[in-house]
């Protein structure tokens, strides 16, 4: 089924999305969009009750989910995008092609500082779809976390 979402451009442009991602944007959301609500039912959220699903489509054209993951030790909580990231590398996948992010229905769900760093490790470029309050945003991690340190960084010798 066809999902028409409304979207709003961010950071980029319909053809910036389907030049990085290798997709287009309506295909990326009607495979991506799914799978994120999906997964989103198997977050373990009992302190914050706020459920989030994280769809990312690999190289090769898997898409590999994960959902947020509490603790009583609260400050340990993991995102659904980590778990994504996560769930990639340990099945080999580094090479990211553009992720999805949704929480409540209704609900912005931006990817936190945490996420912005971690996904940028593996694709400083990637593409990023979040919820926003009346559908969805389209920006990419290096717009969100503009002059990041990465791995670059290391191959200047101080
Ligand atoms: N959370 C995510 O999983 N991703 C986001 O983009 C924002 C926040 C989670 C962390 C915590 O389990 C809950 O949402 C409330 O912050």
């Amino acid at each position: 089924m066809q999902s028409r979402e409304k979207v709003r451009f961010e950071g980029l442009t319909v053809e910036e999305f389907r030049k990085r991602a290798g997709i287009d944007l309506q295909e990326f959301l009607n495979l991506a969009l799914p799978k994120a609500r999906e997964v989103r039912e198997q977050a373990y959220a009992p302190y914050s009750g706020f459920r989030v699903g994280a769809a990312l489509l690999i190289e090769g054209g898997r898409i590999l989910c994960g959902a947020n993951v509490e603790n009583a030790s609260y400050g340990l909580a993991i995102c659904a995008e980590r778990a994504a990231a996560t769930h990639a590398v340990s099945h080999g996948e580094r090479r990211f092609r553009a992720i999805a992010i949704v929480g409540a229905e209704g609900v912005g769900t931006a990817p936190c500082g945490t996420c912005r760093q971690f996904l940028s490790e593996f694709s400083a470029e990637l593409p990023v779809v979040y919820a926003s309050n009346e559908g969805f945003v389209v920006t990419a991690v290096d717009r969100l976390l503009p002059d990041a340190f990465g791995p670059a960084s290391f191959s200047v010798k101080g």
